[in-house]
């Protein structure tokens, strides 16, 4: 991959128009979590530090093409300018009068806000005319969404086709650590995979099988493998087509690629029991899989030592509550052992990010994904359509 980057540009006066996710869970007006905020910091500050007039252009939730006060980005610019240091402004549409107005006010240094996108219908249908508008209001255009990269929108992809364009920092660094799992990686190679389902995560199994030595599964999907195997679940959430476990037991097989399955397990009857017991794989009984037990946890944490490349791809249990996070916590810390032996190590998905902050291993990764649906499907070999329409160098 290789297309052209934000600092190559010459920006001084210019104005660039620049694509991030600011897409944050939000509670009421106030942002959730400031992750995406954070990460979009670095290329908008080298852009002001360049004298660029910088014109932002995100979405938030999905408002379907009209208009909703709950999804205004308002709230982002605050946040924005608060950690840029200067004012960012807010335009209360990213086209039309509003957006002109403001953009045409901007001096070198200085920078906008516009109005979520997906408030126009025509953003997601990747409309011509709507992308149009959007470059009128810029002489250059920088993708730093990485998070939205999977999305043929206008804002990610109909408009770089229509101004010269470039990669911001974050996306750069997302593709940089994302490509050191997909070309070439160091051997031995493991992903340690949970989630709820097989299903959302076919695509990961079938691409990542070419690449891993070994799979360390965990979570809801673990108990579907189980199923798979003739292997008594309980009432364990699992998924009743077994047919996607099957073919990746008989892939993984024909490819010589290790699975590794629970062989103990933290239970309980119900997910809201106060108790929990660890029991061998083929005692679950009545009860409900919530966690893999320490017995499995050793072994994970034993395969990932040794491994060169780690990719973490979901939580190995209900790691929310304390009873149940013991597996994802001995995986994170076997990732950040490896990691300070040399290891590379990436953690994509959403779910995986969000266990990886809670537990206290995401500074110890060599990269934190800020990506959800963009991360599996790069890691699904997908080309992403907001990186494809980059110029490239
Ligand atoms: C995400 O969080 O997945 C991205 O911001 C893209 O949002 P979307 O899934 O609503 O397209
Ligand atoms: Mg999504």
């Amino acid at each position: 991959m290789s297309f052209r980057k934000v600092e190559d540009l010459g920006v001084r006066g210019k104005r660039v128009l620049v694509r991030e996710d600011l897409n944050v869970p939000m509670k009421g007006t106030s942002i959730a979590d400031y992750t995406r905020v954070d990460a979009a910091i670095p290329t908008l500050k080298l852009l002001l530090d360049r004298g660029a007039h910088v014109v932002i252009l995100s979405h938030l939730g999905r408002p379907d093409g009209k208009r909703d006060a709950a999804l205004s980005l308002r709230p982002l610019a605050a946040a924005l300018s608060e950690r840029l240091g200067v004012p960012v402004g807010f335009a209360a549409d990213c086209i039309g009068d509003a957006a002109r107005s403001a953009v045409d006010a901007l001096d070198d240094g200085e920078a906008v806000l516009l109005e979520n996108v997906r408030f126009h219908p025509e953003e997601e249908r990747n409309d011509p005319a709507f992308a149009k508008q959007l470059a009128e209001l810029g002489d250059l255009y920088v993708n730093d969404a990485f998070g939205t990269a999977h999305r043929a929108h206008a804002s990610t992809e109909g408009v770089a086709h229509l101004l010269p364009s470039a990669a911001g920092l974050l996306m750069e660094a997302e593709l940089n650590a994302l490509s050191r799992l997909t070309e070439n990686p160091a051997k031995p190679f493991v992903c340690a995979i949970g989630g709820a389902k097989i299903k959302d995560k076919i695509g990961v199994f079938n691409h990542l099988l070419q690449l891993v030595d070994a799979f360390c599964i965990g979570g809801g999907m673990a108990n579907t493998f189980l199923s798979a195997l003739g292997i008594q679940v309980g009432k364990s959430l699992r998924d009743p087509d077994l047919e996607p476990a099957l073919y990746v037991l008989d892939r993984a097989r024909v490819q010589h690629v290790e699975l590794h399955l629970p062989k103990d397990a933290v239970v309980a009857p119900s997910l809201d029991a106060t108790e929990a017991r660890i029991v061998d794989i083929g005692d679950v009984g009545d009860n409900m899989i919530l966690d893999i037990g320490p017995a499995t946890a050793a072994a994970y944490a034993a395969a990932i030592e040794q491994a060169k490349t780690i990719v973490f791809n979901g939580p190995m249990g209900v790691y929310e509550n304390p009873l149940y996070r013991s597996g994802t916590q001995a995986v994170g810390d076997a990732i950040a052992r490896a990691t300070a032996k040399g290891a590379i190590s990436v953690v994509g998905g959403g779910d995986a990010a969000a266990a990886a902050h809670l537990l206290g291993f995401a500074e110890k990764m060599t990269h934190v994904s800020t990506g959800g649906g963009a991360t599996l499907e790069f890691l699904e070999g997908k080309t992403l359509p907001g990186v494809a329409a980059l110029e490239p160098a």
